[in-house]
């Protein structure tokens, strides 16, 4: 017989440009994964093959096309963001190769390609929640502001239907996601004298976002900071300082997760990597490793249908807490937590203080 073909990971991620961030935690992620879990599976070797987006979904589709034809690869992981995933998904179906999409969060995603599965979240998940909390808790009137993309409108939707069903008040404001200076907005916001500003920006961006809240003057307003928490992620929040105490966030992943999985996962993560605390897209990154690992050991190393099919209805306990794939809609099942901006141990993190369990994406489950 001939030697054992490898099976191959075409793995896509931005690794340059403004959203560097997300390819690093997710790139870390994975590699952790296969150091722990070795790389071969049902006696076979894996191979992880790392392209860099730069963040152009041109350029994500290209990657794919050759990853596909050329280097016949098993399965796709990574995409960065909303329009990243959804620019290779008719490749996806085309050539029936999965595609895992680990980070980009705009609900519909699983929905432009039967061969999609996610290890993400989606942005109605985590901000139903916010929204219940927010209403519960003497927040009357609330400013969103959000990105202008998939995810943002996702999240502003997914707020003020919930939030108005409870009786409160909402205004939206949508800044770009190229560039985005949000002063002039910030003021509009200071001006309208809201209890809550709800933000969404993608991951990495919310430094940007806290430095001009507080060159705004609105850390001394008295406006409480909520949305999900994409806003405080982990990557960045240690260097907000101050400003970011006291935000109340809604999200599946936070690195103080009290669990023992997430003790050795944030321990083993930091060790391989000079101190970078992994933030929610590195789990989404390691989750999809598992996915790809344990679907792989089902099928004998076999990709296609085969594979897609061993992913639905699969659940493991993941650092986030326990999870599962929604066999109808590719999605994942898990555990929202409610969190406060605090400092423990000389450092901020999202201290997690409500959990509500086994969430689906409640727009696919309202269909
Ligand atoms: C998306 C990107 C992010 O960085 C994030 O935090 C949430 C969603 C997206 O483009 O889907």
């Amino acid at each position: 017989a001939l030697a054992q073909e490898a099976v191959k990971i075409g793995l896509i991620l931005p690794m340059t440009g403004p959203f560097a961030s997300t390819g690093r935690q997710i790139e870390a992620a994975a590699k952790l994964y296969m150091q722990q879990h070795g790389d071969t599976v049902a006696g076979k070797k894996i191979q992880l093959i790392l392209k860099d987006d730069t963040g152009v979904a041109d350029v994500t589709k290209r990657l794919a096309q050759e990853l596909i034809v050329n280097d016949k690869i098993a399965v796709m992981a990574g995409f960065g963001l909303t329009p990243l995933a959804l620019a290779p998904a008719p490749l996806a179906t085309q050539a029936k190769v999965p595609q895992v999409v680990m980070a980009a969060a705009t609900a519909t995603i699983t929905e432009a390609s039967p061969y999609i599965v996610r290890t993400s979240f989606t942005l109605p998940q985590a901000t139903v929640p916010m929204a219940e909390w927010a209403a519960k808790n003497d927040i009357k009137k609330v400013v969103t502001l959000v990105s202008d993309y998939g995810p943002g409108i996702d999240a502003e939707k997914a707020f003020t239907s919930a939030f108005t069903a409870k009786g409160g008040q909402v205004e939206n404001l949508r800044v770009p996601l190229a560039n985005p200076d949000f002063s002039p907005f910030l003021q509009k916001v200071a001006d309208a004298k809201p209890d809550a500003l709800f933000v969404f920006v993608p991951s990495g961006i919310g430094a940007q976002f806290m430095k001009q809240f507080v060159e705004r003057g609105l850390d001394k307003s008295g406006i409480k900071l909520i949305g999900p928490g994409d806003v405080t992620d982990d990557d960045i929040l240690n260097g907000m300082g101050d400003v970011a105490l006291g935000a109340i966030t809604t999200h599946h992943y936070s690195a103080a997760h009290d669990s023992p999985e997430n003790k050795s996962f944030v321990e083993a993560f930091k060790k391989a990597n000079n101190g970078m605390r992994p933030n929610f897209m590195a789990v989404g990154g390691y989750d999809g490793m598992h996915l790809i690992y344990e679907g792989l050991k089902k099928t004998n190393g076999q990709g296609g249908q085969a594979l897609i099919d061993a992913m639905k209805g699969m659940s493991w306990t993941s650092p986030r807490g326990p999870v599962s794939i929604d066999p109808q809609t590719r999605d994942i099942v898990q555990n929202i937590y409610v969190r406060k901006v605090e400092r423990k141990d000389g450092e901020l993190y999202n201290v997690e203080f409500a959990t509500i369990p086994n969430v689906k994406d409640p727009v696919k489950a309202a269909k």
